[in-house]
Order: C-alpha cells, then sequence, then structure tokens
C-alpha cells in the first residue's frame, strides 16, 4: 500500500489546492464549455406530473426556496437552531455492531468528513471556532475569539462570510477513506461533503436561515484557522448560514 502522499487522488487534492500567492498565475486548462442541459432533440418525450399529493411533498417548499443566499440578518440565530442543523447534517440516528449511522449517508460508513464552526451570532454562545462531536453530540470549544473575519480572508477575501451568523467548515480525514479504497476513495470522501452540505441546506431553510456553500479557499490559510495538518486533514468545503431577511 502506497503512503498517502504518492496516490494521485492526494496529489489530485494538493494540485488543486489554491494559495494565495500562486492563485493569479495557476494554470487552467483550457476546456471548451458546454451546455448546462444534456439534450435529447431526437428522442420521444414522456411528461413527468408536477402536482404531487404524497405526504412527502412537505419537503418541496424546502427544495423549491432554497437559494444561495449571501446577505444575511445581523440577528443571533438561536443555539437550538443550530444544534438541529448539525444533527441534520451529520448527527447519528442508529447504532448496529460497531458501526453508527447518519442522516447523510458515506462510502463504507466511515464518516472521513469533520465538522467546524465558525462561530459569529449564536445566542448564547461566544464567538470562536468549535468542532462538532458527533459521538457525543456536543461541540469542542477550540478557540473562543472570533475567527469569522480570518475564515472570510482564507475564503478568497469572499465579504459577506464575514456576516454569517456561523460557519461550517468541512474538513476530510483523508486515510479514514483512503486507507480502505486507495485512490477511489477520494471520489467518496467528496461525495460524502455533497450529502452532508444538501442536509445542512434544507435543514437551514427548514428554520428560516439563509445559507451559501463555499468552495473557493486559500487552502493553508484555512487548515491554519481550523489547526489541522494537510497532511492527515484538509479543509474540503464551508457553507455560511445566517437568518434570513423576510421577503
Ligand atoms: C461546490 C460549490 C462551491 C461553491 N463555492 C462558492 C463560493 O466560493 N462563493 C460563493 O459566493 N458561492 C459559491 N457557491 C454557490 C454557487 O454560486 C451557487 O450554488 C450557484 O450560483 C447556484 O445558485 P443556487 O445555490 O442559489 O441554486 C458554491 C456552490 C457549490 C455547489
Amino acid at each position: 500500500m502506497p503512503e498517502l502522499e504518492t496516490c494521485s487522488g492526494y496529489k489530485y487534492l494538493i494540485e488543486t489546492a489554491y494559495d494565495r500567492e500562486t492563485i493569479k498565475d495557476m494554470e487552467r486548462p483550457a476546456i471548451a464549455q458546454i451546455d448546462t442541459f444534456k439534450r435529447y432533440p431526437e428522442t420521444e418525450k414522456l411528461e413527468l406530473p408536477r402536482s404531487w399529493q404524497l405526504k412527502e411533498a412537505r419537503i418541496v417548499p424546502l427544495l423549491q426556496n432554497r437559494r444561495s443566499k449571501r446577505k444575511f440578518t445581523t440577528t443571533e440565530i438561536d443555539f437550538e437552531e443550530l444544534a438541529f442543523m448539525l444533527w441534520a447534517s451529520q448527527g447519528i440516528t442508529a447504532k448496529s455492531g460497531c458501526y453508527t449511522f447518519r442522516t447523510a449517508p458515506s462510502g463504507g460508513a466511515l464518516y472521513p468528513v469533520e465538522t467546524y464552526l465558525s462561530i459569529h451570532r449564536v445566542k448564547g454562545v461566544t464567538p470562536g471556532l468549535y468542532h462538532f462531536n458527533v459521538e457525543n453530540f456536543c461541540l469542542d470549544i477550540l478557540t473562543e475569539n472570533d475567527t469569522s473575519d480570518k475564515v472570510a480572508a482564507a475564503c478568497l477575501d469572499q465579504k459577506f462570510m464575514a456576516q454569517s451568523a456561523v460557519t461550517f467548515i468541512w474538513s476530510a480525514v483523508i486515510r479514514r477513506c483512503m486507507s480502505k479504497y486507495g485512490n477511489r476513495g477520494m471520489r467518496y470522501i467528496l461525495l460524502d461533503a455533497g450529502h452532508i452540505c444538501q442536509n445542512l441546506l434544507i435543514a437551514a431553510e427548514a428554520t428560516g436561515n439563509s445559507t451559501c456553500p463555499v468552495a473557493a479557499f486559500y487552502d493553508d490559510e484555512l487548515n491554519e484557522i481550523l489547526g489541522i495538518n494537510s497532511n492527515d486533514e484538509t479543509a474540503i468545503y464551508a457553507a455560511a448560514v445566517g437568518q434570513k431577511f423576510s421577503n
């Protein structure tokens, strides 16, 4: 089994990392654009019904209304809402033998994704950096200094992020998945992060919060804020969350 650093999945992460110094000169392959929709103009069509009478259709307004929003009110969000969003994104829902299962699926039930919170405006919680302790459903307090400005700066200076009530930052503990699946494991890690983020977006919509997923960041800077070593664990995704403006 080759060491992690020699694996193509790992090298891919390193080669695509953003760095403040080199981002402007970063080579982007000249790949021609293509339509957003794949079309089969010649085929016959089977219309789909658009009205659902199903009980499950309660999720429809959440899906219909979800939109990436980059403006939030300055109101603090409730701690209960945050707890609900954490549970929805990664909470444990079942146990079987040595396995635990969560709200979001994970390749091989390995759960390589960790959740960090840069808390800015949450009622009763000191602004700072926290880690979601999934096992005990609590927060590990990493620092009680507000990290929201630093996180926004590390995310390519996207100023709106500093105005979020809380920013979720997801990292991957790469070995957790690649030690079992090798290079293919990199696919599973990124897919897992997508599931987790989508659960959060829906839970945020259900609690009257706006969100914006963010994948543009200077990798080393964000890792440094999280206090993680990019050889073992590296930031892969984030989402800013804040109270929605009423229409
Ligand atoms: C993988 C991924 C990365 C994204 N990164 C950013 C980002 O860095 N900054 C930002 O403002 N929006 C970011 N977005 C939000 C997209 O711009 C947004 O999803 C898209 O415009 C579609 O709009 P909608 O989410 O409202 O449907 C990201 C979305 C995804 C799925």
